[in-house]
């Protein structure tokens, strides 16, 4: 890959202040529908068979109440069924609890990550001693043995049928009240390996594995904590699980007591600085602290040891949690740029102590995707995300990037008036390169007001088909490809 924009079909952005077209991806989306051929322009692989399944924020208001944060909206699930060369299109609200009260009671119910309806002392004191919280699993999905589960950072996973959309209802415990939607695939058991903070007289951050079938969860590592980070995933090397506490820190008790909607509870110190701690998988023995400059991240790219036994954990990162600020809807609707994420790559000594960081290009990229099922734990080359606009002024994404880390390259998809979202990488059967496959992002198309879903080629980023929804596709996060729905 050269470090050129060989697929970029234009040179001038749209991003900066004009961005504020891209404000129809923060509106609702009411509709639902089930399509089984929606148009599409090129010729899809024989290959790829199976479907996207992505869960968002979809619905921003209910009655008089508006969500005041991209985070917090109500959660629709989609499908985009791959067969034949065609595509069909599905999208269902998920049937959480919040949901279905917030339809039966015409006010939002439960508490988001910056909503928190719970305005009255009574209501307040209630929800202290009896914690409502929402199951609005509007970030991410696994697909775990047989089952497929959206999540969010509540320890409350919904199970739903890939086929109907349909929600089934809670999938498994979580040991403790805050979670990821980032959870790894634990190789060796076939399981899934995730974490949860346990709050109490008591704080920990613990390490769980859960079966391929299973509803319980095992502990296999315990750390005590004073004041909890914010997490959002965690890291993976063959041997040790990557921590990585950036300084953005709450205390529990203001998180029962306060009053504030969730995260305006954490507090950034950035006198901290970021401590990282490696756990051995199979010892759930830690080893550190290895601490290093202050920043703040949602996403951990990749992990592996290197041949001297050395960590590189790549991480997406902020020089601050300012990036939570700037999604909040009034903010997001408006226009206003959102910060760069940049992609830093730390090194770790665990036997010498020390930890050393560099960032791996000049332009970042955030919602990164590898080639997981090979790459995960290990060595790898290519990252794809999405980007903003080099340069000052910003905006929201607005291209798709892809990086070769070995040659330190970068290149982009970008198309005026569009906003692709987190491209899915899947690999052709068979591949013997790396990137080998197609990405799969849904884009927001503002000039037409639809959604599409673009495939690129993964190698060069050159367009291989896309295939039109019938409507506007809110932005959200992630998703995963499945051979099997
Ligand atoms: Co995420």
């Amino acid at each position: 890959m050269e470090p050129t924009a060989a697929a970029e079909p234009t040179a001038t952005a749209t991003a900066g202040p004009g961005y504020a077209e891209a404000e129809i991806g923060f509106e609702s989306l009411d509709e639902e529908v089930r399509i089984d051929d929606v148009p599409v322009e090129g010729a899809l692989p024989e290959w790829l068979r199976g479907s996207l399944i992505r869960t968002g924020p979809a619905k921003f208001e209910v009655g008089e109440q508006r969500m005041r944060h991209w985070f917090d909206g109500l959660a629709m699930l989609y499908r985009f069924g791959f067969a034949d060369g065609r595509v069909s299109y599905a999208n269902r609200f998920l049937g959480s609890k919040a949901k279905r009260t917030a339809d039966e009671r015409g006010e939002i119910a439960y508490a988001e990550f910056a909503t928190d309806p719970c305005r009255s002392l009574f209501k307040r004191m209630f929800s202290v001693f009896s914690p409502q919280l929402s199951d609005n699993a509007n970030v991410n999905l696994v697909e775990l043995g047989e089952r497929f589960v959206a999540m969010t950072e509540t320890p409350i996973p919904v199970q739903f049928d890939p086929e109907t959309l349909a929600t089934a209802g809670v999938a498994w415990e979580v040991p403790g009240e805050l979670t990821t939607a980032h959870p790894h695939l634990d190789r060796d058991s076939g399981g899934m390996l995730n974490y949860a903070a346990k709050l109490g007289p008591r704080n920990r951050y613990r390490f769980f594995l859960l079966g391929p079938d299973g509803a319980e969860p095992e502990i296999r590592a315990s750390l005590p904590t004073r004041e909890p980070a914010y997490m959002h995933s965690f890291g993976l090397t063959e041997r040790w699980i990557v921590l990585a506490e950036f300084p953005f820190v709450v205390n529990p008790l203001q998180l029962a007591l306060a009053g504030r909607p969730y995260i305006e509870n954490y507090r950034w110190k950035p006198e901290l600085g970021t401590r990282f701690t490696l756990v051995d998988r199979s010892s759930g023995e830690a080893t550190g602290p290895f601490m290093t400059d202050a920043c703040f991240g949602f996403h951990h790219v990749n992990a592996y040891e290197d041949d001297d036994g050395r960590v590189v954990a790549d991480i997406c990162t902020f020089e601050d949690p300012e990036v939570i600020e700037s999604l909040y809807l009034d903010r997001l609707r408006q226009g206003a740029p959102i910060p760069k994420p940049s992609l830093t790559r730390f090194v770790i000594d665990p036997e010498g102590g020390g930890i050393d960081y560099e960032q791996l290009v000049p332009d970042g990229l955030d919602l990164p995707r590898i080639n997981y099922g090979r790459c995960n734990e290990r060595p790898y080359r290519y990252v794809w995300g999405a980007g903003l606009a080099p340069g000052e002024g910003g905006g929201f994404f607005d291209r798709i990037v892809a990086v070769d880390i070995e040659e330190r390259a970068t290149r982009s998809w970008h198309e005026p008036h569009c906003y692709p979202g987190e491209p899915v990488f899947v690999a052709e059967p068979g591949a013997e390169e790396e990137n080998q496959g197609v990405l799969l992002s849904v884009v927001l198309d503002a000039a037409a007001g639809t959604s599409f879903l673009l495939v690129l080629d993964a190698s060069d980023l050159s367009e291989i088909a896309r295939a039109r929804a019938p409507h506007h596709i809110p932005f959200g996060f992630h998703g995963q490809f499945s051979r099997r729905a």
